[in-house]
């Protein structure tokens, strides 16, 4: 394997050394169309510190790209910024394998370590702000508490201006490019996207205090080494301006419309309701939930203003396809939403009433009745349909003017 899997070099003193899973579609409940990479890095100097492992199953892989700088049992600190598994799953093994002479991670992230792995006492806590001499350089800790997970820290090498900041300002993309800059950047704003609205949307309010923290630190950051995806060495402030776009919840005219259908007739009043959201100038997402992801969805969501939500009754609930979407949006907590039900019944129709008591769980707004057509739907209910979308659309219009309800969440 070692003459397969090499590093690369990042900076005078950094080498990416991690692992990229090609075939991964599935990361927990997310999916990844693009794969993703597991990014560890070496910083050597004077002495060599190993800053996250990798996936489990990759540790052979990271050893092999370690071994074309320094031989791995010549590392003498591994810095674990966050104890979940994508990059603490190789941890034991590489203590094992290289027996390094310190192991550091946040506070929370040595109760982590232990709770996953029985590891404790041979992981040493960094406190906020603290730093690591290797000799000529110095590597400082930058807690990130809740972002996402509590252990969460980030790693600041101030001799290379080098930022390794963990989940943040990461995406799921594998690529044979190590390089922000050597990718189209329509796909970076795609996937960086995917990745805010996925994982860190719940966490927005902490998101923008991150960015203000680390404004007042005063340090000059020229590059950013997340740990999925590719490595921003020019044009950070791309990602940073996206994350505090992000942060803010700066949302557009668009309306995710979020359906399934039995015998279609959900779906055409979906389509119904996307006529009237254009007809009255705004634009319609129509998210069927056979062909859209969950995890597209709250993409699509990210910047959206309102989520409309369509499902037949089935069983006298709501269609197994939308109540797991539901779920998961009503995880994500997404902001500044309104919003309506829609969906076709047989006899009974407790769907709609269902989502729509959901949605206000959700502060989602809602706008108007619910809609709910027996059957089949007529040219009345279309046109009810249509008149709905219709609304959205004024609302989205009023809201981006400026001059919306003032009851809405999130307006002005
Ligand atoms: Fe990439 Fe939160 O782990």
């Amino acid at each position: 394997m070692a003459d397969s899997f090499r590093a690369v070099k990042v900076t005078d003193h950094v080498y990416w050394v991690g692992a990229i899973d090609w075939g991964i579609r599935d990361f927990h409940g997310y999916a990844t169309h693009r794969g993703s990479t597991y990014n560890a890095y070496l910083v050597v100097g004077e002495k060599t510190a190993l800053i996250d492992t990798v996936k489990a199953p990759f540790v052979e892989e990271l050893l092999a790209r370690i071994g074309t700088v320094v031989p791995p049992e010549r590392i003498d600190y591994v810095v674990s910024n966050h104890a979940e598994m994508d990059h603490s799953g190789g941890l034991p093994a590489v203590i094992a394998a290289i027996r390094p002479e310190q192991v550091f991670a946040s506070t929370m992230g040595v109760k982590a370590l232990r709770e996953h792995f029985r590891l404790g006492r041979e992981v040493t806590a960094m406190k906020d702000g603290e730093s690591l001499r290797l000799g000529n350089l110095t590597l400082s800790f930058v807690e990130a508490r809740m972002l996402h997970w509590p252990d969460s820290m980030m790693t600041y090498l101030a001799e290379d201006k080098t930022l390794l900041s963990n989940d943040a300002f990461g995406m799921h993309l594998a690529s044979s490019e190590r390089f922000a800059d050597e990718i189209e950047d329509g796909v970076l704003a795609e996937e960086a996207a995917k990745y805010y609205a996925n994982i860190l949307l719940p966490l927005s309010p902490l998101v923008g205090r991150l960015l203000e923290k680390v404004g007042k630190l005063g340090i000059e950051i020229e590059m950013i080494a997340p740990s999925h995806g590719p490595i921003w060495r020019r044009e950070v402030e791309k990602p940073v301006g996206w994350y505090a776009k992000w942060a803010a919840g700066e949302t557009s005219n668009k309306a995710v419309v979020m359906y399934d259908t039995m015998w279609q007739s959900t779906a055409t009043m979906a389509r119904a309701i996307a006529e009237g959201i254009a007809a009255g100038g705004a634009s319609a997402k129509m998210m069927p939930l056979r062909a859209a992801h969950r995890s597209d969805v709250a993409t699509e969501l990210l910047d959206a203003g309102a989520l409309v939500i369509g499902s037949p009754t089935l069983n006298n609930g709501v269609f197994p396809t939308v109540a797991d979407a539901l779920s998961y949006l009503k995880g994500l907590k997404p902001r500044g939403l309104i919003g309506a039900a829609f969906g076709s019944y047989g006899w009974s129709g407790e769907a709609v009433g269902q989502i729509e008591e959901a949605m206000e769980a959700m502060k989602v707004e809602l706008v108007g009745e619910g809609i709910k057509v027996k059957y089949v739907p007529d040219e009345e209910s279309l046109s009810r349909c249509l008149s709905a979308g219709r609304g959205i659309a004024e609302r989205l219009s009023a809201k981006a003017q400026g001059r919306g309800d003032s009851g809405l969440r999130g307006a002005g």
